[in-house]
């Protein structure tokens, strides 16, 4: 069969995968080809046990795969045969060296970028897809063109929104596709050729134009309103527990603003996941590069309340537990960093399970989807902590449950047996405000909710 455009994706990780996925399901007519270095998670892929969990995935993947749609280890045959190529690998925050703890990783970035300029015999399209600081895309220009082998390149932003556990439904509906160019003529033919992808199944209307690093840096903007508006209702979460206010109905008389809106205003332990920290140290990273001082430390302020946020949990829960957690045995209700995702990435859950081992308690952990990836992340940490994927022989004989992912198999439990299950006196810690207190406390439980004073029978 022929198709009217090859398209490939280098890094076949959660954005590359769905993406790609989104686009063979709905471009019949393009070939669509998603590479890593991984073998691994190229077998998984090509298997029916996908390396990632996202409600509807397994569907479009299944009917596309091996018609339009493939998973290799073969990037440079991938990059010979492909005109337009989608650069969606891993840009984590620098470990080492300048800029360690804030600036993102660009090393990846830069291999691809070389192995494209290597393996190219034709002109390209190259996509930027990963998150990544502004005016990369001139950076990646740079590698690309240095040699002249008499080829191409005409390098776009085109950066993803979607969130993980909805990733189907943003693909399929998005708010936005963003696409930014350069304003030459050249530059300009790209983008058109990219918006006439898109156009297969998004409404033009919602296809937004912009310069180059407009795009880049909306991409950081976008992650950190976000995340601003979590530590906004979470900072006020700490003072509705001493004044005795309820974050829930400040949240719901604040958001029914229209102005301010509603969504995005549930008070919890705070974020996490690949992105949202990382994109802020990145953005913070570039003011204190450009010398904006204040701007930096504004946008700091976000990722501190987020600590707080996660130290004061650790916090109440050794002071309910009457200061002494030591030997005590506590089940974590879930691990992975929001619901309908098996994605541990920052998830407030690993520090959380951190500090409670710290403080020499048992930990039990149970998550419908996470535990593989739970145990990664506790691989060689010290001290007493097992698995569990029923969540009533978690609890079972436990002083202590703290709510860490907001699935809604935990609000369906039935809390009878578990509290008959539980030592006593038993605590339930509501890191998601998921669960409903008033009932828990009448069973016998002690609660504490976020954001709303506890109810304690002490
Ligand atoms: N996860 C999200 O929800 C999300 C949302 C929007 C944007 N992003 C951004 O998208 C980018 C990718 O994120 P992700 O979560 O998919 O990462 P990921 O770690 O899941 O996947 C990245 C993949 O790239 C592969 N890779 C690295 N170097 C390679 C190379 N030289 N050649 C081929 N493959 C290579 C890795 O093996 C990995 O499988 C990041 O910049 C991230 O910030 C992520």
């Amino acid at each position: 069969m022929t198709f009217e455009k090859s398209i490939l994706c280098i890094g076949a990780g959660y954005v590359g995968g769905p993406t790609m996925a989104m686009i063979a399901f709905k471009c019949p007519q393009y070939k669509v080809t998603v590479v890593d270095i991984n073998p691994d998670r190229i077998a998984q892929w090509n298997s029916d046990d996908l390396p990632i969990y996202e409600p509807g995935l397994d569907e479009i993947v299944k009917a596309r795969r091996g018609v339009n749609l493939f998973f290799s280890t073969d990037v440079e045959k991938g990059i010979q045969e492909c005109e337009i190529i989608f650069v969606s690998v891993n840009t984590p925050t620098k470990n080492f060296g300048a800029g360690a703890g804030m600036a993102a990783d660009l090393q990846y970035w830069d291999k691809t970028a070389r192995q494209i300029r290597e393996c190219a015999r034709s002109d390209k399209i190259i996509v930027e897809k990963s998150t990544l600081p502004v005016k990369t895309a001139q950076a990646m220009k740079r590698i690309l063109t240095c040699e002249d082998n008499g080829v191409r390149f005409d390098v776009l932003s085109n950066p993803e929104f979607l969130a993980e556990g909805t990733a189907i439904r943003d693909l399929e509906d998005p708010d936005r596709v963003l696409i930014g160019s350069t304003q030459t003529p050249n530059g300009i033919r790209a983008r058109d050729t990219l918006v006439e992808i898109y156009a297969n199944w998004v409404p033009r209307d919602r296809i937004i134009t912009s310069n180059i690093w407009s795009s880049e840096l909306s991409k950081l903007v976008a992650n950190a309103f976000l995340a601003q508006r979590i530590s906004s209702i979470n900072s006020i979460s700490a003072l509705c527990e001493k004044a005795d206010a309820d974050i829930q109905e400040v949240a719901h008389a604040v958001g029914t603003d229209s102005r301010v809106g509603n969504r995005f205003l549930n008070a919890s332990i705070g974020f996490g996941g690949s992105c949202f920290k990382k994109d802020i140290l990145n953005l913070v990273y570039l003011c204190r590069y450009y010398d904006l001082k204040e701007v930096a430390d504004y946008w700091e302020g976000v990722i501190r309340i987020n600590d707080y946020q996660k130290e004061r949990f650790i916090l109440k829960m050794l002071d309910a537990l009457f200061n002494t957690l030591a030997d005590k045995k506590i089940c974590l209700f879930g691990f992975a960093f929001k619901a309908d995702t098996g994605d541990t990435r920052e998830s407030p859950a690993i520090f959380v399970a951190n500090r409670l081992l710290e403080e020499r308690a048992r930990v039990v952990i149970t998550d419908p989807k996470a535990l593989e990836n739970a145990m990664m992340d506790m691989e060689g940490v010290p001290g007493d902590i097992s698995y569990e994927e029923d969540p009533y022989a978690a609890c079972d004989g436990c002083s202590a449950i703290a709510v860490m992912t907001e699935w809604r198999v935990f609000a369906a439990l039935d809390y009878e047996r578990i509290y008959r299950s539980m030592a006593k006196p038993a605590f339930v810690f509501d890191g998601r405000n998921i669960l409903d207190h008033q009932r828990l406390f009448e069973m016998g439980f002690n609660v504490f909710p976020i954001g709303k004073p506890g109810l304690t029978h002490f």
